[in-house]
């Protein structure tokens, strides 16, 4: 072994040690609701499937492969239809711009609009791609306390003199289940003249009429200047896009780097896309009775005594602190045939391990009383 090679065997043994080693489970998944463990059929609970979309069948009627970056010769039917269906969609005078991924997306816009010299302000607890994003973009990166828009404020009052400021956020936090108070961040951003950039990963889809996403479900769509959304979760498939204004999508196709020099994505992919856009379009009602079931297991969780933090959505966390309790307490749940997976530090603070807990609209009250059986018997068993 190379010294080079010893000290990357020495990072990995530190994190075995400090129980937050990682491995690729080996996984069978049925359906919407049912996954192979390690061999054991469970009911899942870890999945960003929130409509139960990923597993539909997809019928190809074009091409799989894209051929060329988008401004080469990538610049397909599929993608072009796929666009013209998002701003139809979402209207008022909207463009959309497809992403090869929701962390492509959050690299090339962040990196794409901020420069060195410029700020971005970011909450604590946003998604990776989001802090890669500011990191990539040479610009200064000042987080402020999570959903604490009294630090923000102070925090932008003491840089106001800069002249280029973004404020970024997920509009619901994907380790939590809380959400920005987007109200508050569109008025912040209009006085101290910023750009508001929001991802919508784990709202689009869920909230809101249509499944428009938290902006959308609150009114204040016009206050956000670049919406970023991703196929990967509840429309079950894979990509991401940019809802925002037509100079805003002309600058990005010049700018955003990740949309550029990659290749466009493929129009097989932006068909099946498209296939549960429509689909996902016509759920209010699953989307209404995920809300239901995801207040009813919220409140029985409250009462066998669980932290799960201030969820206010279809993300449970089940928050335990300690890494090694999280791993105890995720392969409890597999033995009795669950799925929920262990989110350790560095994908949340240190203290802060969980089990992730996310609900679907296939998720019943047949899933989940079972699963709180089992809960409530691992804390009796603890005693
Ligand atoms: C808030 C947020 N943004 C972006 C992403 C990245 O999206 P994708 O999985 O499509 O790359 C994720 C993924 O979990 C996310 O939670």
């Amino acid at each position: 072994m190379t010294p080079f090679e010893k000290k990357l065997k020495e990072r990995l043994d530190k994190r075995e040690i400090q129980k937050l080693k990682r491995q690729i489970i080996k996984q069978k998944i049925y359906s919407s609701t049912e996954i192979e463990i390690d061999g054991k059929r469970c009911i899942n609970f870890s999945s960003n499937d929130y409509l139960g979309l990923a597993q539909q069948t997809y019928q190809a009627q074009s091409q799989i492969g894209g051929g060329a970056s988008r401004l080469v010769t990538g610049n397909h039917q599929a993608i072009q239809n796929l666009e013209k269906w998002l701003e139809k969609f979402y209207g008022h005078g909207l463009k959309a711009l497809v992403f090869g991924s929701g962390y492509l997306a959050n690299l090339g816009v962040i990196s794409g609009i901020v420069s060195r010299g410029d700020l971005v302000f970011s909450d604590k607890l946003n998604h990776a791609s989001i802090i890669d994003g500011a990191i990539l973009s040479g610009a200064k990166h000042i987080r402020y306390n999570h959903l604490d828009y009294q630090h923000l404020e102070a925090l932008l009052e003491k840089h106001k003199e800069i002249p280029n400021k973004l404020i970024v956020s997920d509009a619901t936090f994907s380790m939590n289940g809380d959400c920005a108070d987007l109200a508050e961040l569109v008025r912040l951003k209009k006085k101290y003249d910023c750009i508001l950039l929001v991802d919508e990963a784990h709202s689009a889809g869920v909230l809101g009429p249509q499944g428009k996403g938290l902006a959308h479900s609150l009114g204040i769509q016009g206050g956000v200047d670049i919406h970023l959304g991703t196929f990967s979760k509840a429309y079950g498939a894979y990509g991401a896009y940019v809802m925002t204004n037509p100079l805003m999508k002309e600058y990005l196709i010049n700018f955003a780097r990740t949309a550029i020099y990659s290749t466009v994505l493929p129009p097989i992919i932006c068909e099946a896309i498209l296939q549960n856009l429509r689909k996902a379009k016509s759920m209010d009602k699953q989307r209404q009775n995920l809300i239901s079931t995801s207040l009813y297991f919220k409140e029985k969780l409250i009462q066998q005594g669980w932290d799960i933090g201030l969820s206010e959505t279809q993300i449970v966390p089940v928050i335990l602190k300690c890494s090694k309790k999280a791993l105890i307490l995720s392969k409890y749940l597999n033995q009795h045939g669950f799925a929920g997976i262990p989110i350790r530090p560095p994908t949340v603070q240190n203290n802060e391990a969980r089990i992730r807990f996310s609900l679907n609209v296939d998720h019943s009250k047949d899933h989940l009383d079972p699963l709180l059986d089992v809960l409530q018997k691992f804390l009796k068993e603890e005693i």
